[in-house]
């Protein structure tokens, strides 16, 4: 059993034909959750778990769940996983990776004909990235319990489109309970620049930034461009300018990895030569400690209050998502550095600055996270890259953690399908 490696080319070849849903012209995904393109890709997933002997199962919020049995039925399964869904204009492996990574965890064990003790599940959640409804991580938040069902399938994309609408489009509102998680365990790309230039293949997750999104209305009046005086003008962009500058200046002005990032901007009328009067945006605030979150948030709105008064403006900040920064289970960690550490695969401490549905599991489970590079650190982007040979490392060390936390049945069982 410590000679047991996953595939590298299967799993390779796997995030290929996986990546062609949705595939860019520059070599990204565009799988926005809950699309026909996001259903191409449930299918798929839910096919080739079926062909490896698993049941797959989903949700009311959608989350897919791939089950295979282990020896012992009274263990709470132990789940590993990421998303499906992708950024409008993402990477082949945010996401993707961790379920991949999840399937050839068990496609290894049947090719070995190694059976677990407890049950392992492959998990695949709904909405992990946010960026067509909010809340983020939507899927892992429901199954926590840290949202009620109604108000997220109440939730619409900017067409209108609801959440429980594009679940019936898609035929993925089901019916599978909540149930008890042994633990959870998630690969994923780093995202960020640290392991690539530190020569690292193996991140080793001590916990995630915590965040506070916000909508922001700006009201101002729409006017004429030209006969009205720029001393009278409630010009709602030019506020709205000013508070992208707060938020880099806040983010910059603090410790504990502040970040602060205004990504999507909606300007009213839109119009070359109208004074806009109603601008909205959002607003990404993270940090490691939670009261330097709340620092940043307090400094933000006095600066908006003074924003307002100078631009004869009303500013109306609503916070979407919040949670408190993240630790995962030390003694799961440990059995991912141990892993890594085994396999004599370079290896450090690393902090998610990232959101994954690790964060939420993290509630009700033990929990861990492994980190592979991705080239420059760059994700969010077409261009992400990684290479076979980091993927696959990081799904051996998945892969040894798992089995470390599952346990191997005594009696092999022999499997059929690879
Ligand atoms: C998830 O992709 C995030 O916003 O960190
Ligand atoms: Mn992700
Ligand atoms: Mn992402």
């Amino acid at each position: 059993m410590t000679d047991l490696r996953i595939d590298r080319r299967r799993l390779w070849d796997s995030l290929m034909e996986l990546a062609r849903i949705g595939a860019t012209p520059k070599g990204g995904v565009r799988r926005l959750t809950l699309t026909e393109l996001d259903r191409q890709g449930r299918d798929l997933f839910s096919r080739w778990a079926r062909e490896a002997g698993m049941t797959v199962e989903f949700d009311a919020i959608g989350n897919l769940f791939a089950r295979r049995a282990g020896s012992d039925p009274e263990l709470p399964p132990v789940l590993m996983g990421s998303h499906l869904d992708s950024q409008p204009s993402g990477g082949k492996f945010d996401g993707a990776y961790g379920v991949m990574a999840g399937l050839e965890v068990v496609r290894t064990l049947n090719a070995a004909g190694l059976r677990t003790r407890a049950p392992l599940e492959v998990v695949s959640w709904t909405n992990e990235e946010g960026s067509r409804f909010v809340p983020t991580l939507m899927g892992s938040g429901a199954f926590a319990g840290v949202y009620a069902l109604d108000d997220l399938l109440g939730q619409r994309d900017a067409e209108g489109v609801s959440v429980r609408e594009a679940l019936e489009t898609i035929g993925y509102a089901g019916r599978a309970q909540p149930h008890p998680v042994g633990a959870y365990f998630e690969a994923h790309i780093e995202q960020g620049p640290v392991l690539e230039q530190s020569g690292t293949t193996i991140g080793v997750v001590q916990g995630a930034l915590g965040q506070r999104w916000f909508d922001v209305t700006v009201t101002g009046m729409d006017s004429h461009a030209g006969p009205t005086p720029m001393e009278v003008r409630k010009d709602a962009l030019l506020a709205a300018s000013r508070m992208v500058l707060e938020v880099n200046r806040v983010a910059t002005s603090h410790p504990d990895y502040a970040r602060g990032t205004v990504g999507s901007m909606q300007v009213k009328p839109n119009s070359r030569n109208v004074v806009p009067g109603e601008v909205r945006f959002s607003v990404d605030l993270r940090s490691a400690r939670d009261a330097t979150l709340s620092a940043m948030v307090e400094e933000l709105g006095r600066r908006a209050r003074a924003i307002e008064a100078e631009c004869r403006v009303a500013i109306e900040m609503q916070q979407v998502v919040y949670f408190p920064p993240s630790e995962f289970a030390p003694e799961l960690v440990g059995s991912v550095r141990a892993a890594a550490g085994e396999l004599g695969l370079a290896h450090r401490d690393i902090v998610s600055g990232a959101a994954h549905d690790a964060v939420y599991l993290a509630r009700i489970a033990p929990t861990a996270m492994v980190f592979v590079p991705c080239a420059g650190g760059i994700s969010h982007n077409e261009i992400e890259s990684a290479t076979p040979e980091d993927l696959a490392a990081g799904c051996d060390v998945l892969l040894r953690a798992v089995l470390a936390r599952a346990g191997v049945a005594r009696a092999a069982v022999p499997e059929t399908r690879p």
